[in-house]
């Protein structure tokens, strides 16, 4: 062998050598270290309670510790497993996951995993482990060949996670659950049985109310899923708790009641009625409220067994459910009671309102918000005296407010006599307050409440009635001095006739007897006014078309008062009938008319207006007038005038007042009225300020139009040319009955007294046809003018009218055959029209007899 061969050999055997020494050395230094680093883990594992394996990915065989076999519950001495042994213990939730990350791992390039995994522990039952496997060492193309392993066991962290979850979950519950404040209570069971069901794993799930003495369960509601999966034909709703199975356990046995396995027979359980939801597992808890139980929720078909966190989460779901349901009946009956409150206070006829303690209002009632003419939105929050004005009806100060009054005192106040309360829009009302202080639990007053009678009406009827009662009085005593009157008036003007039949030759007598009689003349038409109106005059009582008598009235009027007064017919349409006397509704008509005229001294309108109204039981009790319900004709007479003072218009009906000059006013206008109004059974209202003008409101109860007689239309005369000689002294009288007889279609020459007459006749008696005369005049009366008239023409033709009746006018003058007829005053229209048509009759027939001289008599001498 070459030398150089044999060295070159010795060369690689030297080199081999020391390579494997090397080697040999790296080897020992890695077991080193590996023994090192197993002892750390060894170490590690211990210090922090892990189990430790190998894993042998070729092989999949797996070699545990000791402390894994303790923690896996694998019995000692059987630390050589196969991999399957893990998978087959894993959660079926996990083991997809896991599968997934462990071939990742054996591929590369991660070298590590770690993962959270449930593992069934073999008494235990699920258990948590968290696990990190790492790759030791590699094939040459990468895969994984061993694998080390620790893992600890989580399992209490995780029940404190999901307890934490489960607290938070049923917090987030609760939550949604109170703010469903305005949900019904059935829809507030629903959502907590579905969290309930949620919150516990289970599938389905109830909720039951008991009765007061916890005999009986009311289901309340099903979960959606029992819904859906029940069956059972005819519902059952109530449930007596003596007749319940096992669910009524809870309530009998006063706790929650986990029935994990439901297939166990059991003595308690009653059977399920056909088409329920089969039951695996069942829990249900009894909620208390003040040592009550209120509630039983169950839950039912939880796929693992129900435990203590289950019956903690439904149980306290559930109590916070009925606490929300509490407080929302609470709510509810709040309102309910609010409501009830306002309806209430709403209803009465009084104004309500409420302050706090400061004066300022809470709470205003309807009656209270139309009074001050605020809403009550409005009035609530504002200061009390700032809200209402008290004054003191008789000084006009401003009245004390009662709130101050009440909160000073603290104690409750009666009614206190009537102030005034002047509303928003400034009207007046008069009103009696009473009040009482609010107070609190401890008796601190927290408030008043204020209670307004607005006595205004009352107050007012009062006054009618007094007024009524005093308008009776002043009547029957005007009425028996008119009666013992108008005999005596008989006597005195019977007597000044005789007297003057006597002794009319003697100027001074003569003289002295026609003073009497014009005094008595006009006491007379007092006299006749006053029976009027203390009703004791005779009255007629007949169907009347009120709108006849507007007509008549408004034509005399339209001829005798000023031309600046317009009058204004606005009637309704159709007659106006109603039952009573024309002639006295007529002089009534012509009163008021007369009052306008009065009160439009410069001009201004006067409206006559009628309409139907009904009036209410309510409206007749309140308008001081005996009045009966039912169809009215209302007569309205207004003007543009002067208008009426309060202290005026309080008194306008006594009889003699008046506001007229001295002479010119009697002051019984408006009393005969009253007197006319009352004897129609009629109401009386007057409106009227100062500037205003003034408003009579007559009502009087209708009558049926079919009540009214036909209207004959009054005999016909032949007026045409004729002229008339008329002889009043009343001007008055003189301008009415001038217009009546011109509008008959006469001519009318008038004259103030009988010297007058005379003169006329004498100048002008070819033109006159005939005279009407009054019998009481003065310079020269009817009786003297008529013998001075037959003087002049003894075919003269004289109708006379008078105040007093014809028994009173002096005998013998009627009965002369100049005299063609005698009417007595006050006369009405077609009385006119019958007495002239007589007349006519008579003088024509006279004048065939006596036709008219030719000479005049004495005045020719
Ligand atoms: N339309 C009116 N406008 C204003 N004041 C009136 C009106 N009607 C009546 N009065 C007042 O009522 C008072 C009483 O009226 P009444 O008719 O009773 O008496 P008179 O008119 O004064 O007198 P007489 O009617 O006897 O002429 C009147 O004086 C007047 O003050
Ligand atoms: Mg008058």
């Amino acid at each position: 062998m070459p030398l150089a061969f044999c060295l070159s050999l010795l060369a690689v055997l030297a080199l081999t050598v020391v390579m494997c020494a090397v080697l040999i050395a790296r080897q020992r230094r890695e077991r080193r270290a590996w023994r090192e680093r197993e002892a750390q883990l060894a170490s590690a594992t211990d210090a922090f309670a892990l189990g430790a394996f190998t894993l042998t990915a070729a092989t999949k065989a797996v070699t545990f510790d000791d402390r894994s076999l303790l923690i896996l519950g694998i019995p000692q001495g059987e630390r050589h497993r196969a991999f399957d042994y893990f998978v087959e213990h894993l959660h079926p939730d996990d083991r997809a996951r896991a599968m997934e990350k462990y071939d990742a791992l054996v591929t590369g390039p991660l070298d590590t995993l770690s993962a959270d995994l449930r593992l069934r522990h073999p008494e235990r039952g699920w258990m948590w482990v968290t696990i990190v496997l790492s790759v030791v060492e590699r094939s040459s193309a990468g895969r994984a060949m061993r694998l080390t392993g620790v893992f600890r066991d989580i399992t209490t962290r995780k029940q404190a996670e999901e307890a934490l979850r489960l607290d938070e979950s049923r917090l987030s519950a609760l939550l949604t659950l109170n703010g469903m404040t305005q949900a019904p209570v059935s829809e507030i069971a629903h959502f907590a049985l579905e969290e309930a069901v949620r919150l516990t794993r289970s599938s389905i799930g109830y909720i039951a109310f008991t009765n007061d003495d916890e005999t009986v369960l009311t289901m309340h509601a099903w979960s959606d899923t029992a819904m859906r999966e029940c069956r059972i034909k005819d519902r059952q709703f109530v449930y007596p708790v003596a007749q319940t199975g096992l669910w009524g356990e809870a309530i009998r046995q006063r706790r929650p009641v986990i029935t994990n396995d439901y297939a166990a027979p059991s003595a308690k359980k009653k059977g399920m009625p056909d088409g329920h939801v089969p039951l695996s597992r069942h829990m249900n808890v009894p909620v208390f409220d003040d040592g009550h139980i209120v509630i039983v929720a169950g839950v039912g078909n939880k796929e693992s067994d129900y435990d203590d966190t289950d019956v903690r989460q439904l149980t306290l779901l559930m109590s916070g459910m009925w606490r929300v349901i509490e407080r929302q009946r609470t709510a509810e009956a709040l309102r309910a009671s609010e409501e009830n409150l306002r309806i209430t206070l709403d209803s009465i006829g009084d104004a309500v309102i409420a302050t706090d303690a400061g004066g300022c209002v809470t709470r205003v009632n309807r009656v209270a918000a139309e009074l001050i003419g605020r809403t009550p939105d409005e009035a609530r929050g504002m200061k009390f005296d700032g809200l209402v004005t008290l004054v003191n009806p008789e000084t006009r100060e401003p009245a004390p407010s009662p709130v101050a009054r009440i909160i000073e005192s603290g104690t409750s106040a009666g009614i206190s006599s009537p102030v005034v309360l002047v509303t928003r829009d400034g009207n007046e009302r008069r009103i009696a307050d009473s009040g009482a202080p609010i107070r609190d639990a401890d008796g601190a007053t927290v408030g008043v409440v204020i209670v307004f009678r607005d006595v205004t009406d009352q107050l007012r009827i009062e006054e009618q009635l007094r007024q009524a009662q005093k308008m009776d009085a002043i009547g029957q005593l005007a009425g028996g001095v008119a009666h013992d009157f108008n005999n005596m008036l008989g006597g005195i003007t019977g007597a000044a006739e005789i007297l003057a039949t006597k002794l009319g030759h003697v100027e001074d007598v003569r003289h002295c007897t026609d003073m009497i009689l014009n005094a008595a003349k006009k006491t007379a038409s007092l006299t006749q006014k006053l029976l009027t109106f203390s009703r004791k005059g005779k009255i007629q009582s007949t169907p009347v078309d009120l709108h006849r008598i507007i007509a008549d009235t408004a034509h005399l009027l339209e001829r005798s008062v000023d031309k600046r007064i317009k009058i204004v017919c606005d009637l309704m349409p159709g007659k106006a009938v109603i039952i009573g006397d024309p002639s006295q509704l007529e002089s009534a008509l012509i009163n008021l008319g007369l009052n306008a005229r009065d009160a439009m001294p410069a001009g201004g309108t006067l409206r006559l207006a009628t309409s139907s109204v009904r009036l209410d039981e309510q409206f007749c009790q309140s308008s001081g007038f005996p009045a009966a319900e039912g169809m009215h004709i209302e007569l309205t007479v207004s003007d543009t005038g002067t208008g009426m003072t309060s202290d005026t218009l309080r008194r306008i009906f006594e009889p003699f007042f008046t506001t007229k000059e001295f002479g010119k006013g009697t002051g019984l206008g408006l009393s005969a009225v009253y007197g006319t109004v009352k004897e129609h059974h009629g109401i009386i209202k007057v409106y009227s300020e100062p500037g205003k003008g003034s408003i009579f409101k007559l009502l009087f109860p209708a009558a049926a139009e079919s009540e009214l007689p036909e209207h004959k239309p009054g005999p016909a005369i032949a007026s045409a040319g004729k002229t008339v000689l008329l002889v009043d002294d009343e001007s008055m009288v003189r301008e009415v009955t001038s217009s009546l007889l011109r509008h008959f279609g006469f001519n009318v020459i008038p004259a103030c007294d009988g010297r007058e007459a005379v003169d006329i006749y004498s100048a002008r008696r070819d033109e006159i046809d005939f005279v009407f005369m009054d019998m009481v005049m003065p310079r020269m009366d009817g009786r003297d003018a008529f013998y001075a008239l037959k003087k002049i023409d003894p075919a003269v033709t004289v109708i006379f009218s008078s105040g007093f009746s014809r028994d009173g006018t002096a005998s013998g003058l009627l009965e002369d055959e100049c005299v063609a007829g005698f009417i007595q005053k006050p006369y009405r229209r077609d009385e006119l029209l019958r007495v002239l048509s007589a007349a006519f009759t008579k003088g024509a027939r006279k004048r065939r007899d006596h036709p008219r001289a030719s000479v005049r008599d004495e005045d020719d001498d």
